[in-house]
């Protein structure tokens, strides 16, 4: 599907699936869980979901002839980080916008995790007092602005690279990995799990699994607590992405299958249900999760498990996007744990 795209390569190759046979028996051997490793992608800043993105938006970067990478996110933003990351690496600058999305405050909370590794790699970041919001940010178009100002060349890349034009392929690749990986394995998933709040990663999925039928059988796991602006972004993104790869069928909201129950209290705060899964999945597969995205899904899926949603011996793929660098910024809250 993604043939005459260009891809530039920022990731190892395929990533792993890996079975989770400890969790799956201590959820009563039901179901089998695996989990596709995105977490390990890339040697860049320690990968993560953006960086598959970023595999099909970085050429049109080169060809515009950019040299800054401009972008957004919340203070411990992981797309930041792995923007950062991709413009060391390309020898580019980068500008970061950094809102306050979070109502947290671990006494580390804006010198550890991911903000240390942007500042390290040499990003020029800014930090902006503004609350939670996926959509396009007055505070980046002013980076933007400032940058050109200054005589640069900036290339604007959206929150979660996701409202970009190029921002679904990533995801419909992923779906393609997949598809090969069940060839290789001889078994076919029922399920996908994939934490969703900016939109691009679960849009390319729907996309890609659309392909054979599997579009419906993609859970996204809210993890913005503003659903209703994550699902009409996915959407919007799922059918632009549709379009472009010349899917042949429409994507519908019908497609977009987005479960709410998971995000509260709000983004970025795990309850206490979020900090069980994150033990659980640490304690039984020693995988960690942080506490804004896969800690969410993960709890998603284990709920869904313990509650009989999905039918007896499925096969469910957990889509581990990343993201544990956020964990050093709670540091209170696993102080014993
Ligand atoms: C670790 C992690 N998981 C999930 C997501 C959600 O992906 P998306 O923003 O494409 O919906 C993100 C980024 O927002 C992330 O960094």
């Amino acid at each position: 599907m993604l043939e005459k795209f260009e891809r530039y390569p920022l990731t190892f190759g395929p990533t792993p699936i890996e079975k989770l046979s400890r969790l799956s028996a201590h959820l009563g051997g039901g179901v089998e869980i695996y989990a596709k490793r995105e977490d390990c992608n890339s040697g860049l800043a320690f990968g993560g979901n953006k960086i598959r993105k970023l595999e099909y938006i970085v050429p049109d970067a080169i060809a515009t002839n950019a040299y800054t990478l401009v972008t957004i996110g919340g203070v411990q933003s992981n797309h930041t980080r792995q923007v950062a990351a991709v413009a060391a690496k390309l020898g580019m600058k980068c500008r970061l916008v950094q809102e306050g999305w979070v109502p947290f405050e671990d006494a580390v909370y804006d010198r550890v995790g991911n903000i240390l590794m942007s500042r390290v790699m040499g990003a020029e970041i800014e930090l902006v007092n503004e609350g939670f919001d996926i959509g396009i940010r007055e505070s980046w178009k002013r980076a933007l602005e400032d940058v050109r100002a200054k005589g640069g060349k900036p290339y604007a890349i959206p929150a979660g690279a996701s409202v970009h034009k190029l921002g679904g392929l990533g995801y419909v690749g992923f779906a393609e990995e997949v598809r090969a990986q069940e060839r290789e394995m001889a078994l076919k998933f029922d399920y996908i799990i994939v934490c969703s709040v900016t939109g691009s990663t679960h849009a390319g999925m729907i996309v890609g699994f659309a392909k054979d039928g599997r579009a419906g059988n993609v859970i996204g796991i809210d993890a913005s607590a503003t659903p209703q602006q994550t699902r009409a972004q996915v959407l919007d993104i799922a059918q632009n992405t549709a379009a472009l790869v010349e899917l042949g069928r429409d994507i519908g909201a019908e497609d977009v299958v987005l479960n709410e129950d998971y995000a509260y209290p709000c983004y970025g705060v795990p309850s206490e249900e979020t900090n069980e899964a994150i033990r659980l999945s640490a304690r039984y597969e020693g995988m960690m999760t942080d506490p804004v995205y896969e800690g969410k899904s993960m709890q998603g899926m284990i709920d869904l498990v313990r509650k009989g949603f999905f039918p007896a011996g499925a096969k469910i793929l957990y889509a581990h996007l990343g993201g544990v660098p956020a964990i050093n910024a709670y540091s209170y809250i696993y102080r014993n744990g």
